[in-house]
């Protein structure tokens, strides 16, 4: 089957359980994931009742979408993502993304948690992505291209939206929330790096590492998408803290979701 057909296959399914329109697509990554509670007159699916969804395997990501209101918009949340690392493929990873899209999406908010490269981060810090540095080996877009869904060689000079992200540095101010700006560099994962790899990530220009995201967004750029990106730098890289563990990625996320949430939903009001 075309993923065009398995695209309208699916979001056939989700219309059929009252889902209309979408204005934003929201990926929400660890420690965020409770801001899908508060979406209002909501639909949810879990992802194992969706055709041609794969089910996330990690623990602490609930798997479902969430469909409803939020900061006034109407939005289709991911209540957790799926990740190269659990052995889904690049286009099965992103697949998600494509359905918002068919849904009538055209804009994305993707967030996530990652470590700290830039020597001037502390765990905890919000960070604005700017650009990204896609060192997963991989791409989403290998393979035939269906034309009807995007271009053979997509643009990526902006893959982050510039507007949106004045617009999240304005009111991370207002909400006196320290706002880091910089480069994500998504690795495939599940190790995480070696001193030595986080040394030429800085090196290669960028500000946090992480598993995720990078494959979402030139998904989203392909079909034309107009994406914001939020990290939580939820610990320092390799080598400049003692060590890493998923539970202390787990704990600061847990520290720092309220103000996570807030600069995400008023974000979403004034975008
Ligand atoms: N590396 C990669 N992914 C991560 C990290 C990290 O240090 N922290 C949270 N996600």
């Amino acid at each position: 089957m075309t993923l065009s057909l398995k695209l309208k296959e699916t979001a056939e399914y989700i219309q059929s359980k009252g889902v209309k329109s979408i204005d934003f697509g929201l990926i929400l990554g660890s420690g965020l994931g409770e801001l899908a509670d508060e979406i209002t007159d909501k639909i949810v699916i879990p992802y194992e009742e969706i055709p041609n969804f794969p089910v996330s395997t990690v623990v602490g990501h609930a798997g479902q979408l969430v469909y409803g209101q939020l900061s006034g918009k109407t939005v289709l949340a991911m209540q957790g993502r799926f990740h190269f690392y659990e052995g889904h493929s690049m286009q099965t990873v992103t697949f998600p993304v494509r359905v918002m899209k068919a849904l009538g999406a055209d804009s994305l908010i993707v967030t996530n948690a990652a470590g700290g490269v830039n020597t001037s981060f502390s765990p905890g810090d919000l960070m604005l992505i700017t650009d990204q540095i896609n060192y997963t080996g991989d791409n989403p877009l290998i393979g035939l291209n269906e034309d009807e869904l995007g271009p053979r060689f997509p643009d990526m000079s902006e893959a982050y939206d510039k507007a949106y992200g004045e617009v999240a540095k304005k009111v991370a101010a207002e909400l006196k929330i320290t706002l880091q700006k910089g480069v994500y560099m998504g690795y495939s994962g599940p190790t995480y790096e070696t001193p030595a790899e986080i040394r030429m990530s800085r090196v290669l220009g960028a500000d946090a590492v992480g598993m995720s995201t990078v494959p979402e967004v030139i998904v989203a750029k392909h079909m034309s998408m107009r994406v914001l990106g939020i990290t939580c730098v939820t610990n320092l890289a390799a080598g400049m803290q003692a060590n890493l563990n998923h539970e202390e990625v787990v704990e600061t996320t847990e520290r720092v979701k309220a103000e996570f949430k807030e600069l995400v939903k008023i974000t979403l009001e004034r975008i």
